[in-house]
């Protein structure tokens, strides 16, 4: 026998027994997102590798070491999208859509990242992530969080919990990245190999080291809080006022410091307890320089992106898993012009009752197999068309889910019956 390929480890199939729950979820997201006004933009998967090392950072682990570039059959260096901010401005800017505008953007699919995987953790994850332009305020940041609550609360997820920080403006990062570095030298004996290495490319990532012993020594650093230019500081406070006035509970996490780079101001995350070390369902904040860095002009910018299979887990965990949708109906025909009539009468249904969820027996069949397949379909209602049928132009009615007689009525009366037959919760008429 030849070997058997599998998939690629961390890259998961979703199964039709999963599939309910995904189109639930991405619905909800697009209802929520929609509600405030923001438009779909669809950005391909693969983008020139610069793109994300200019952005994201050269010295973060997404870049480092955990990107999926490759150098395709022109030599051009590109890479599978780690995440979704880097293209949606190379396309914002690409197609004039930045400049002296306001834009409210949202996009889904599939991101890539090389790394371990574990529970929460994949190679290849799903994200829906909304981003927006032209607005500088602290009102867009708490437009943001407010939407990304109002879309826990629809999911009926509650035990989420919401972190903020600011970064500042990039000079006081600047004056911050020197304090820190003074006081990881002072004990650079006790540092980690990682930690030595970012001490002087990347200090402020040590910020949210996962060693407990690096975590012990950050816990007595300077805080970035107290080297905060004033504006960034007001802008912080009013995002605190907003939040506090939609009565938006949230923790003030100087630790805070996320993974990607380009960040300024404002950052947040939403986490939960219950998904063990992969913490956080949704991140974002404010990215005010990244626009102009790419190319463009200097544009204020904000967004977030939740990742869909650790929203999933939770919602899971809370309310299981739902059911698949089962089709409405079932056609069953018996000998050869009953299965050639048979399609010409399903095609002329579904012209005719909107929303027809039917399955049409393909394969023949004895009638006993037959109504085997349509039990084990999960339909309401098994249509047959015999020979006797197929003479005087008629169809049996047969409900499979209760106890009821089948009956034989004239082609002509099915269309309005299963319309009937399907908008009556018991289905009987
Ligand atoms: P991020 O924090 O890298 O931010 O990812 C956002 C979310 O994607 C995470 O909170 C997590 O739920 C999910 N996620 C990330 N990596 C994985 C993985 N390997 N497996 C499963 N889920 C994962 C960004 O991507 C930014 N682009 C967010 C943003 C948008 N900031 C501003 N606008």
């Amino acid at each position: 026998m030849p070997k058997r390929i599998q998939s690629i480890r961390g890259m998961h199939d979703i199964l039709p027994a999963q599939t309910p729950a995904w189109q639930q979820l991405e619905a909800t997201m697009r209802n929520v997102v929609t509600g405030y006004g923001y438009q779909e933009i669809r950005l391909p998967v693969v983008e020139f590798t610069e793109l994300f090392a200019r952005s994201i950072g050269e010295v973060t682990d997404i870049v480092e070491k955990e990107m999926y570039s490759f150098e395709d059959r022109n030599g051009d260096s590109l890479a599978l999208r780690p995440e979704g901010t880097a293209g949606c401005v190379r396309a914002g800017i690409e197609h004039g859509l930045l400049h002296n505008q306001q834009q409210r953007l949202w996009y889904s699919g599939p991101m890539f990242r090389h790394e371990r995987p574990q529970r929460g953790r994949y190679r290849q994850f799903y994200q829906v992530g909304v981003e927006t332009f032209g607005i500088e305020g602290a009102d867009i940041d708490a437009e943001l969080i407010l939407m990304s609550a109002r879309l826990w609360r629809r999911l009926g997820l509650s035990n989420l919990r919401l972190e903020i920080n600011t970064l500042g403006s990039i000079h006081a990062r600047k004056v911050y990245r020197e304090r820190l570095i003074d006081y990881l030298l002072a004990h650079e004996d006790q540092l980690d190999e990682d930690t030595k290495r970012r001490l002087h490319s990347n200090p402020m990532r040590v910020l949210d080291s996962k060693n407990p012993e690096i975590q012990a020594i950050i816990a007595r650093a300077p805080s970035l809080l107290d080297a905060l230019d004033p504006e960034p500081a007001a802008h912080f406070a009013q995002l605190k006022v907003l939040l506090d006035h939609a009565g938006i509970e949230y923790r003030v996490n100087p630790r805070l410091v996320r993974g990607l780079d380009y960040y300024t101001r404002t950052v947040f995350e939403w986490v939960s307890d219950e998904l063990g070390a992969q913490s956080a369902v949704c991140a974002g904040g404010r990215y005010d320089g990244l626009v102009e860095q790419l190319g463009g002009r200097p544009t204020p910018a904000a967004g977030f992106a939740i990742g869909l299979e650790r929203t999933l887990d939770l919602i899971e965990a809370h309310k299981g898993t739902p059911q698949p949708v089962a089709p409405q109906v079932y056609l069953a025909m018996i000998g050869q012009p009953a299965a050639c009539a048979g399609q010409a009468l399903a095609e002329r249904l579904r012209d005719e009752v909107s929303d027809l969820s039917m399955l049409v027996n393909c394969a023949g069949g004895s009638l006993k197999a037959q109504l085997k397949r349509a039990d084990r379909s999960g339909a309401e209602i098994a249509l047959i068309l015999g020979e006797d049928e197929l003479a005087k132009d008629a169809i049996t009615i047969k409900y499979l889910r209760k106890e009821w007689d089948q009956k034989t009525i004239v082609q002509a009366a099915l269309a309005p019956f299963l319309k009937t037959a399907l908008a009556t919760p018991d289905g009987h008429q």
